[in-house]
């Protein structure tokens, strides 16, 4: 299912049903925020107001989770399009400009050139977690992120490119 087409940074990034579309952006490098927010954020918890996304298309009305009652509360004065990447979920793919506050030269043209590709599917499904050999006990060093198989990326170009980006 999702794939995150991020609009400013030309990048598609895979993830799976239910991740939280700012956790995806930090892991991917992908700069949320502006200057305020880097000088200090909430760190995800709804209350700095400075993760914005704007969602540009994709994935029909329920791309992301619906709006939670902060954002209800926070974004009131913001374009309905907005939202807090720290409080959607990601359940479909869809298209984001990162930081619609800040402005984007030829907004138009890029907007166009990310809708004219199609947007992949991506992960249906979280992977089954490798199954142990009998009497092998569970790794606890490994990450969940590399237990998982965190999902890889694809360059603007089309080409897919590993999440540890070799
Ligand atoms: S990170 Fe503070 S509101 Fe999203």
């Amino acid at each position: 299912m999702p794939v995150i087409r991020f609009v400013r940074e030309q990048r598609d990034v895979e993830c799976y049903p239910g991740e939280n579309l700012r956790e995806v952006a930090l892991r991917e490098g992908i700069e949320l925020y502006g200057l305020k927010g880097r000088l200090g954020n909430c760190g995800g918890c709804g209350q700095c107001i400075t993760c914005f996304v704007e969602v540009v298309e994709g994935g029909g009305d329920n791309a992301l989770t619906e709006q939670t009652s902060v954002e209800l509360m926070k974004l009131k004065r913001r374009p309905q399009t907005w939202r807090l990447a720290c409080q959607a979920l990601v359940q479909k793919s869809v298209m984001v400009l990162t930081r619609p506050q800040v402005g984007l030269a030829d907004r138009e043209g890029e907007l166009g050139r990310a809708r004219s590709l199609p947007l992949p599917e991506g992960p249906t499904a979280w992977p089954e977690p490798p199954a142990a050999a009998e009497g092998e006990e569970p790794q606890e060093s490994e990450t969940p992120a590399k237990a998982a198989g965190t999902p890889s990326t694809t360059s603007g170009e089309g080409g897919v490119l590993p999440a540890d980006g070799r």
